[in-house]
This record gives structure tokens, sequence and C-alpha cells, in this order.
């Protein structure tokens, strides 16, 4: 069996430890990203590499790694590509559509919701002035999160009204479409639940100094064993997305359990240091099993 490994950076520890147990588990590995691509319409393969195979009929599956911040171009041509080799038979993981539901917070969460999975309060708009008005009916404390985004990066808490107005206005005035979302009062420590197949096989809190609890904006993972609550929930967001791999964030207070995300390309070295479980082992020999089964 031969799986490609989609990754900007082969030498990255998630990609390095998924390469090793690939070819622990007898499986052949190659890795490449995006720029040694080059997809083709009306002529010759439908995605050929660099080296000119035909990746399609090449690979047996392909494990997409963070499919990265870049232009709009540039992120739409990857995620159409991933279709298109998905679309010619080649099993993609994880599936197009579910990376390009989980990538969209916005799409995910509405997704999630009209499934009946609990998830915050929360307010999409190009207007400020809406902004505004929502920045109040979610109470006056809010996390304004950009609507790509991962690892915590760019998310802000805004409690200020004054604060806000600024904010909004600025975020308006350079065409940024503003996500709100009431602020669920989490006491500094969430849940990561890593889910492979139909399992949730590993799972974290993660502790921090303030609200934001990614482990990449210093917060320290602590090993858990969920609830099986806490694992159904988990389990219902992931395959509502669509997801064969996935790191669903989950926030708990006084008023209930919460998803915030579905993360289609987790990392999980953090998790792997406070875990039993070798987490690449899992991947890998679920999409040995996947494909064979298919
Ligand atoms: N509604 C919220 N209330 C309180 N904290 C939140 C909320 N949403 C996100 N956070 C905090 O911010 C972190 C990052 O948010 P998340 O939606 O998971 O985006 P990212 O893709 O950047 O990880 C979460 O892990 C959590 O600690
Ligand atoms: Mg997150």
């Amino acid at each position: 069996m031969r799986v490609g490994i989609l990754t900007r950076n082969a030498e990255a520890w998630c990609s390095t430890q998924l390469r090793k147990a690939f070819t622990n588990l007898g499986a052949e590995v190659e890795s490449f990203w995006f720029t040694d691509l080059a997809s083709r319409i009306s002529f010759g393969p439908t995605v050929q590499r660099r080296d000119k195979v035909d990746l399609s009929t090449h690979l047996d599956a392909l494990l997409v790694r963070p499919i990265g911040r870049g232009s709009l171009d540039e992120v739409l041509y990857r995620v159409d590509t991933l279709h298109r080799l998905s679309e010619s038979g080649l099993c993609v993981v994880n599936p197009p559509r579910a990376i390009e539901r989980c990538v969209d917070k916005y799409y995910a969460l509405s997704i999630l919701q009209a499934n009946g999975v609990k998830v915050p309060r929360t307010v999409v708009t190009e207007d400020h002035e809406l902004a505004l008005e929502a920045f109040s009916e979610l109470g006056g404390d809010v996390i304004l999160k950009p609507v790509f985004g991962s690892r915590g990066m760019g998310i802000t808490r805004v409690t200020d009204y004054e604060v806000a107005r600024r904010v909004f206005n600025l975020l308006h005035y350079h065409r940024f479409v503003l996500y709100l979302q009431e602020y669920i009062p989490h006491g500094r420590s969430d849940i990561r639940a890593f889910v492979v197949g139909d399992r949730v096989v590993a799972a974290m809190h993660r502790r921090a100094r303030g609200w934001k609890t990614n482990v990449s904006q210093g917060a320290k993972p602590v090993a858990a064993k969920l609830l099986s609550e806490q694992e159904d929930l988990a389990l219902k967001a992931v395959s509502t997305l669509g997801c064969l791999v996935a790191g669903v964030d989950i926030l708990e207070s006084k008023n209930g359990r919460y998803v915030t995300e579905v993360n289609s390309q987790p990392g999980f070295r953090g998790l792997q240091s406070v875990s039993q479980v070798n987490v690449a082992e899992e991947i890998a020999k679920f999409v040995i099993g996947y494909v064979k089964g298919s």
C-alpha cells in the first residue's frame, strides 16, 4: 500500500510520526505539498506530481495535514484539487467535503447546530453596526474570531463597548467578516477529544493561564478519560461534519457543554505527550483498514 502525506513540511513532528507509523505497518509513504502538483483539465492525469506520476492511480490513500493559510486563490485551489482527487477515486483523509466544512467556522457551527449539537450563540456579519448590536445581545462579553483560523491566532475577547465599536469599525474597514461568539466561562480549561473513525482514541484537558486554551498558546495538556456523554458529543460532532480523523474542542460551563470547533487536520503533539495511546499509529491503522475495506 502506498500512502501520500500532503504536508508543507515533511519533517514536522506530526508528519514524521505519521510516516513512521505507516512505515511500521508496512505501507510505503511519500510526502509532498500542493506546490508539487499540477492539476490538469482535458488532457493527461487529473492531478500530476512534479515527478510525473498520476496521483490518483499512484496512491492508495492521501492523508491531508494542514492545508495552511494562503491567499483566497490558494485555499480554493487546494480544496478543489482535493475534491478532484477524491472524485477520481483516491481515498482522501479527511474527505475534502469535511475539510471544507470544518475550516470555515461559520459553516461548521451552523451545520452542527442544525443537527442538534450544542454550540455557543454566534453572530456573523459584514456590518460593524450590526456587529455592535450583536455585541450587546451576546451579553457584552464576546469572543471575536477570524472565520478561517487556527491555533487561537487572531482570537480576541472583547468586553468593552467602546473597544468593540473601534475594533469592529476597523475590521469592517479592512473588509473582514465579523464573527462574534458569546463568551463561555469555562474556567481556563477545555476538552480536546481526538476521534479516529468512530472512536475517541485519546483525550486531554487543556489547562491555560487565561481563557485561551490552545496548546500552541501555552496551555498545558493533561491526560483525560472522558465521560461517555463527552465522548458521544465529540463523535456526533465529527460524524455530522463527515470527518474520519478529527480533534474536537469542547467547552464546559455551568450552562452546559458546547462544541466550539472540529479540527479536520488536527495536530497531536501535545496530546501525545500525555497519552498512552500512539495517536499516529491509530490514524495509520485506521487509514489502512479503511482503504482495504472500501
Ligand atoms: N465562545 C468561547 N468562549 C470562551 N472561550 C472560547 C470561546 N471560543 C473559543 N474560546 C477559546 O479560544 C480557543 C480557540 O478557539 P477555537 O474556536 O477553538 O479556534 P482555533 O481554531 O483558533 O483553535 C479555544 O480553545 C478556547 O480556549
Ligand atoms: Mg480550537
